[in-house]
């Protein structure tokens, strides 16, 4: 049996993102137990009603991406204390045409790094509160990291150990959390580990 699916939506359309690297640094972290598969949102037309007649071909895989995953990992920044607008279209998108919602019943983490000192607080506020409207299960629990240099290394890798633990303990009660709302996938992890 496969592994369980985490689709992960990073909330930024910047190459050097630092959110990109830190969910690289994650989809590490959690290899053993979930296969992850990153999803483009920066190709997604600006959300217009007017186009939901055809839906734009980006828009139709953006959809199935999200709905062929057991749950979804999402690591943002914060854009002027709210979700980056990158990030706001593409579940605009997932949420239409309606009675099409994609983030129905999706398990879901947030995560995110800024270098401010709150971190990605109020940004994760109300990316959950946006998640949870949509029927998302958004995973309890908070997790803001703030960005400083060394953070990650050359190669992705999480150097502190102190953050590191955390991480990976995150992203081990994320994959828990898929084991127990996933039928069948307590076998999967059971085979991953093997
Ligand atoms: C920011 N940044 C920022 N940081 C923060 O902690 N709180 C905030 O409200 C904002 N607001 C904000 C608005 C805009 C338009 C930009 C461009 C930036 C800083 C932001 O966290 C920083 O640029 C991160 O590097 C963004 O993450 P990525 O794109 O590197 O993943």
């Amino acid at each position: 049996m496969k592994k369980i699916k985490v689709a992960v939506i990073v909330g930024s359309n910047r190459r050097e993102s630092l959110n990109g690297k830190l969910a690289r640094a994650l989809a590490r972290l959690g290899a053993d137990k979930l296969a992850f598969s990153f999803v483009r949102i920066d190709d997604l037309p600006l959300y217009n009603q007017d186009l939901e007649g055809e839906l734009p071909a980006s828009v139709v895989r953006f959809k199935s991406e999200i709905e062929a995953a057991d749950g979804l990992l999402l690591t943002t920044p914060e854009h002027n204390r709210s979700i980056p607008a990158v990030l706001k279209n593409a579940i605009d998108w997932g949420a239409r045409p309606y009675g099409r919602n994609s983030w129905s019943g999706k398990p879901a983490a947030i995560t995110g790094t800024s270098p401010g000192a709150l971190g990605t607080a109020v940004a994760h506020r109300h990316l959950r509160q946006i998640l949870s409207a949509l029927g998302a299960l958004v995973m309890g629990g908070e997790a803001y990291i703030t960005f400083k240099p060394g953070l990650l290394d050359d190669g992705g890798e999480i150097p502190d150990q102190g953050v590191r633990a955390f991480l990976q303990n995150f992203i081990d009660q994320f994959a828990a959390l898929l084991v127990r709302l996933s039928p069948g996938s307590a076998e999967a992890l059971r085979e991953a580990a093997a």
